[in-house]
């Protein structure tokens, strides 16, 4: 691709709002030239006063007509891997914001699409933007922790949702589940990131601990093993703030280990004195935003394609099994060869 990318926004929602953040932060490598939603005033507030943006009630229309080089999926998550195969099957490159879709089918018809169609998808993982996150996978990839043994992962916070105010988010048909599948998707694939191998199975316990009226769980704790031997543990909650001092993510190998709040970052190496860094905020979707339009632009791989979101939904699905059935449950694979 030469140029700027062409993008067009589906779903004009509460998240949509940074992802336009994010498109005008980009301006060398991105224009955002169409919109659609069904309910117009969502689709004109996120435009704004730029004109040059075309607003549409129906995305097919907007595949069809609006001259796109690439959709950013925001819908609620039943609508994901419909608006990912319309635009694929299109010739669009997709960014597509968490989870990238919510069942096992659902995953093998996109693996199936990607395949065929040769198109981008990337997973709107935002976090992995994090400029401390950037910095530990640098310190793994260098051989500052020896072999991995150990990740912990924390993404909690007191959620005042009402029945009336939390809409497709209380009903599994169409959030996929609860929490873990919503906010407990940050968590699990930064863990993945920092494991940096295939899950293979899962332990989870979740829970609802204040938000009742939901149909899934307010809370999970999860452990993950993976084909490299790393063992993962993520704490996920919509029903309580993590206790002071919890960190974001941490790390423990056989010559040290590193832990991070999210901002500033500390590691040790067995024998020596510890080293902190602390790292300037950035906004994390437009730095996703940006890493889209550049993989596209140079025909680079992004950090994330649908594969690692393929592998955090069978961590999730996995995850649902175990608290069902009681018992460590294996990460199914996909029919489609993604790996
Ligand atoms: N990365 C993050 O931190 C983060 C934060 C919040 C939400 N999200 C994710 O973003 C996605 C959207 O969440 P949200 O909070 O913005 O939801 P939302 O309910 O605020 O917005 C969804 C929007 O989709 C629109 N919509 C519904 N059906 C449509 C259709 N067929 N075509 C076009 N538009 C349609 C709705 O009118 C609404 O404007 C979800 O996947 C969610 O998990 C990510």
């Amino acid at each position: 691709m030469e140029g700027k990318v062409r993008i067009g926004l589906i779903g004009a929602g509460g998240i949509a709002g940074a992802h336009v953040a994010g498109y005008r932060r980009n301006p060398d490598t991105v224009v955002f030239a169409a919109i659609a939603d069904p309910v117009r005033e969502s689709a004109e507030r996120r435009r704004g006063d730029d004109e040059a943006v075309t607003i549409y009630d129906d995305y097919r229309t907007m595949i069809a007509e609006a001259d796109l080089d690439a959709v950013d999926i925001c819908l609620p998550h039943h609508l994901h891997a419909e608006a990912i195969v319309a635009a694929a099957e299109a010739g669009l490159h997709v960014l597509c914001e968490k989870p990238l879709c919510m069942t096992k089918e659902e995953a093998e018809r996109i693996a199936e699409v990607a395949a065929r169609t040769g198109v981008t998808i990337m997973c709107a993982h935002n976090q992995l933007f994090l400029p401390t996150v950037a910095e530990a996978r640098r310190l793994i990839d260098e051989g500052t922790f020896g072999r991995v043994y150990e990740v912990r992962t924390t993404d909690s916070f007191y959620n005042d949702f009402t029945p009336e105010s939390m809409g497709w988010r209380a009903n599994a048909a169409t959030a996929g589940g609860g929490e873990l599948i919503d906010t407990g998707y940050h968590p699990l694939y930064l863990l993945q990131h920092l494991a940096g191998g295939v899950p293979t199975e899962v332990t989870a316990m979740l829970s609802r601990h204040r938000l009742e009226f939901m149909e899934g769980e307010d809370s999970a704790q999860v452990l993950v093993r993976y084909d490299n031997g790393v063992v993962g543990h993520v704490t996920t909650s919509w029903a309580y703030e993590a206790a002071p001092g919890t960190e974001k993510f941490s790390l423990v190998g056989e010559r040290g280990s590193l832990t991070s709040d999210g901002v500033t970052l500390t590691y040790r190496v067995r024998g020596e004195e510890p080293v902190t860094s602390e790292f300037e905020p950035v906004h994390d979707i437009a730095a996703e935003v940006e890493h889209f339009a550049r993989s596209l632009l140079t025909g680079s791989r992004p950090l994330h394609t649908h594969v690692e979101g393929i592998d955090v939904l069978g961590v999730i699905l996995a995850a649902y099994e175990s608290d069902r059935t009681r018992a460590v449950a294996p990460v199914h694979r996909i029919a489609a060869p993604v790996h």
